[in-house]
């Protein structure tokens, strides 16, 4: 099949406790109910643009215990291509043991396992699907090599690379700003969440909470390499940036629904990602030029029609995001395309 979107990330069977409050270390404290749920940054992506309705693929990794054989199953029901997701016996499949609060605020450990054992050769066996495809996603949750060999194969192939800086990388630590700088050099889109942002510019968090603190990050991500800088904001929805060499617009809000009530905010930054793509990919498809690549087709749109469709598809993603925290869950939380039409109508 042609793919569109292609997800190079981590998968994890989520293991969530619901609790009144969060335990203090040494506190052993009673939960209020357990679930399972399908997650992992990468894979969460991948199931909210196809839930949309998207043409996406996820190369990853599973162990060969019951949740590895469970987190292909889930894929191929929302209609996610696994033909890249290998199977190993050297390791767990990757867990999120997670605890929820009645805010539904969470805390999570990532236990990486297989996802951790994805190999070059891995990516390099998807080359005819990624030559193919308009958009390669990518987050921080594999070995970074693997990430930077990922999005070095994209841009070679002339796609829109996106790059989710997540879980925030520790920019203090030189080697790890070094890395980043690489993958940075690679990124067209960068994707961050406000600690995250401050993280790759170097600023303290507090910066990113201000107006003119959040201009100066988005410049700092801009001068990395990234032609679209995105800014998560939570409840506040998010701030888009362009930079090319022939257009620049600066900072914009764009904001998403007010809720009364918040149930469970586990990867709706995912939701918002994942949707995000599916929306511009439909975007591209609409404007697509014979011999034009996905990323030149990017940057010769938003010399001719500005950053509308960014906040356009910006808008769509947040009201998808948040649709996703009104319910418990991860992936099954996220919209499907029936939802997601219901939900822009009456927006
Ligand atoms: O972004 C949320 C995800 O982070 C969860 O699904 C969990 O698996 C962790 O990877
Ligand atoms: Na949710």
């Amino acid at each position: 099949p042609i793919i569109d979107i292609i997800v190079v990330g981590a998968s994890n069977m989520d293991l969530v406790s619901t609790v009144a409050r969060m335990p203090v270390l040494g506190e052993t404290i009673h939960g209020t109910s357990f679930s399972t749920g399908f997650g992992g940054k990468g894979a969460n992506q991948a199931v909210a643009a196809a839930k949309c309705g998207g043409k996406c693929a996820f190369l990853g990794k599973v162990g060969t215990d019951e949740f590895g054989k469970e987190m292909i199953r889930n894929l191929q029901t929302n209609h996610v291509d696994v033909s890249h997701v290998s199977v190993t016996d050297q390791a767990s499949s990757g867990v999120a043991p997670i605890f929820v609060d009645e805010k539904g605020r969470n805390s999570i450990v990532i236990v990486n396992g297989a996802n951790d054992l994805i190999t070059p050769q891995d990516v390099d066996n998807a080359e005819n699907m990624i030559s193919k495809a308009k958009i390669l996603i990518a987050q921080l949750e594999i070995q970074s090599p693997i990430t930077l060999h990922a999005l070095k194969l994209a841009r070679k192939h002339g796609l829109l690379t996106i790059l989710n800086p997540s879980p925030a990388p520790d920019t203090t630590i030189p080697e790890i700003a070094a890395l980043m700088t690489d993958l940075m050099s690679y990124t067209d889109i960068v994707v961050p969440n406000e600690v995250e942002a401050a993280m790759l510019s170097k600023q303290s968090t507090d910066i990113a909470a201000t107006p003119a603190g959040l201009n100066k990050v988005h410049d700092l991500l801009l001068g990395q390499g990234p032609i679209l800088s995105l800014i998560s904001l939570g409840s506040e929805g998010a701030s888009v940036a362009v930079k090319t060499t022939s257009f620049v617009h600066p900072p914009t809000l764009v904001p998403c629904p007010k809720l009364e009530k918040v149930t469970d905010t586990t990867g709706a930054g995912d939701c918002l990602l994942g949707t995000f793509a599916y929306f511009l990919c439909e975007y591209l498809d609409k404007h697509a030029k014979q011999e034009t690549t996905p990323h030149d087709l990017f940057v010769e749109q938003l010399k001719t029609d500005g950053i509308s469709f960014i906040v356009e598809c910006t808008k769509k993603a947040g009201q998808a995001a948040t649709f996703s925290v009104q319910r418990p869950g991860t992936q099954k939380s996220y919209p499907n395309a029936e939802e997601l039409s219901l939900l822009l109508q009456a927006a």
